[in-house]
């Protein structure tokens, strides 16, 4: 039987910073979540905010960020315990092949270590997103039944998780 690939995430380093610039998902995807290259610098300089690499082997093939308050992605102070995400995302050409699923799974392990208080987690994805609508549920995300009507491409759903 083959391992499964080696994927782990780790904070963005001065190291992996330019590989993090390069990344691209596919054109039509670009509604769906804005490129590093528009939002690590935003990220580097916000305390709140944890701009993450997503690696295979010494490869760096994705990103996300970790808000640590989930109120800067729905404005509401009900939020403000849970944890956000935002911009997870893998590079065009390592999509399709399993590893978003891996990437989830190392994200919350990691999650478990580096913040192991939180209880839940936050995120809106586009309702036309079936692709990564499919990869949250599958990885304990629930649908909250709102819409959040923030987004820059229409409808989002806001999904939530809770957190060991
Ligand atoms: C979302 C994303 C990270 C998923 O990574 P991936 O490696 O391509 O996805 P996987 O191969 O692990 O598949 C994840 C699930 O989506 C499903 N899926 C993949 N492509 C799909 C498609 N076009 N339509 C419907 N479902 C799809 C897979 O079957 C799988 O579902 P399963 O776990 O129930 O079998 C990747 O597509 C991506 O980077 N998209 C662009 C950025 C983005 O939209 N991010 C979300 C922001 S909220």
């Amino acid at each position: 039987m083959t391992a499964p690939p080696s994927i782990r995430v780790c904070p963005v380093t001065p190291v992996l910073r330019d590989a993090v610039l390069g990344l691209h998902v596919q054109p039509e995807q670009d509604g769906f979540v804005s490129p590093p290259a528009r939002t690590l610098p935003d990220a580097e300089q916000c305390p709140d905010s944890e701009p993450m690499a997503i690696l295979l082997g010494d490869a760096v093939i994705g990103y996300y960020r970790i808000e640590r308050s989930a109120r800067s992605l729905t404005g509401r102070d009900a939020d403000a315990d849970a944890l956000g995400l935002r911009s997870f995302q893998l590079d065009a050409r390592w999509q399709g092949r399993g590893l978003g699923a891996i990437a989830m799974e190392a994200l919350l392990a990691d999650l478990a270590q580096r913040h192991p208080q939180a209880r839940r987690m936050l995120l809106t994805v586009n309702c036309a997103n079936t692709a990564a609508l499919a990869l949250y549920l599958r990885h304990g995300f629930i649908d909250s039944d709102e819409l959040y009507h923030g987004g820059r491409s229409g409808p989002q759903h806001l999904l939530w998780r809770a957190l060991p």
